[in-house]
């Protein structure tokens, strides 16, 4: 695996997921696979769960880890083809990817929608010139567009919890105080439909998500509706993709509350973390026992050390 950017990266999903499973089971199996190999973690944007669950898993594989804050202590990188740099940036993305390719055996970065250019954001270019001007395998740690791993711990901790073998998973926009990114879950509706789900998306009316990712998915604007039946409930926010960046008003009934986790089928409560309590869900969502965020949160680094044990093995 050369690459880790979305579900397209990944040859046999039931494999990933069983060697997930398996690393959960004996994280230290692999302890010699990354003796003398260095794994770079630069992040454009602040993490707790990416930074130290992938830390972790490198850890677990015997591998080095050196970790950077790209916004705060490194130089403002280029990534205009041809530019005059004689403005705010300092280092092209040719040399800044060139130099952490030596220093490391795989890279990986995390970058963050800018929600004003929409064009930009979806091509994720930061992420693509980072993989073009790169020598060593590159691990999307979320980009502007798509959050991989997230997707892949979400989708182990379906596995470990269902109780059906085609459960119904909910994916609700949530209410949020500040415009985020659609990431979380274009990769969430694009991971889990390629498994044995009954995927609907809720969402009020304006916050449509760009159609590459939830063409065939049942839409819904009536989230207790969407409730009906459910077994998994997954809430996220995103602000709107088609007025792109934006949010709409007025909204905060659309809170994840008890009232509105009776009309489901017992279903578990998912969020990638973190959330704002009482906007998002409720404190009565996520203190009971069918929230999974926290088991969410721990699958990160078996998500990531699948990935980087196929990487170091130079597996597909
Ligand atoms: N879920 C997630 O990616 O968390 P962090 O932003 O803390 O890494």
């Amino acid at each position: 695996m050369k690459k880790f950017t979305s579900i397209t990266d990944v040859n046999d999903l039931k494999s990933l997921l069983s060697i997930a499973q398996e690393l959960k089971s004996n994280p230290f199996k692999n302890k010699l696979l990354g003796e003398n190999k260095t794994l770079g973690l630069l992040f454009f944007n602040p993490s707790l769960r990416t930074r130290l669950s992938t830390q972790k898993a490198a850890m677990n594989l015997g591998m080095n880890v050196i970790v950077m804050n790209l916004n705060n202590d490194g130089w403002a990188i280029e990534f205009g083809d041809g530019t005059v740099m004689n403005q705010g940036t300092q280092e092209h993305i040719k040399e800044a990817a060139g130099v952490v390719s030596q220093y490391c055996d795989i890279i990986g970065i995390r970058t963050f929608a800018s929600l004003t250019n929409k064009a930009d954001d979806y091509q994720d270019s930061v992420l693509t010139n980072f993989i073009k001007h790169s020598t060593v395998p590159v691990i999307s740690l979320e980009s502007a567009t798509l959050h991989p791993l997230q997707s892949l711990a979400d989708l182990i901790t379906i596995a470990e919890h269902k109780i059906i073998d085609k459960p119904k998973v909910v994916l609700t926009w949530a209410p949020h105080p500040r415009a985020l990114p659609q990431s979380v879950s274009n990769s969430f509706i694009e991971w889990v439909k390629q498994t044995d789900v009954d995927l609907t998306i809720t969402h009020p009316e304006g916050y449509e998500l760009n159609e590459e990712f939830t063409q065939g998915v049942e839409i819904s604007y009536d989230q207790e509706k969407a409730f009906e039946n459910a077994d998994f409930i997954y809430a996220k926010n995103w602000s709107c993709y088609r007025d792109y960046g934006k949010t709409l008003n007025n909204l905060d009934h659309w809170v994840v509350s008890e009232e509105k986790m009776k009309l489901t089928n017992n279903a578990k409560f998912m969020h990638c973390l973190p959330i704002r309590r009482n906007v998002v869900a409720t404190d009565q969502v996520l203190d009971a026992p069918s929230s999974l965020v926290l088991e969410q949160a721990n699958n990160r680094t078996f998500a990531a050390q699948a990935v980087l044990l196929k990487m170091l093995r130079d597996e597909d």
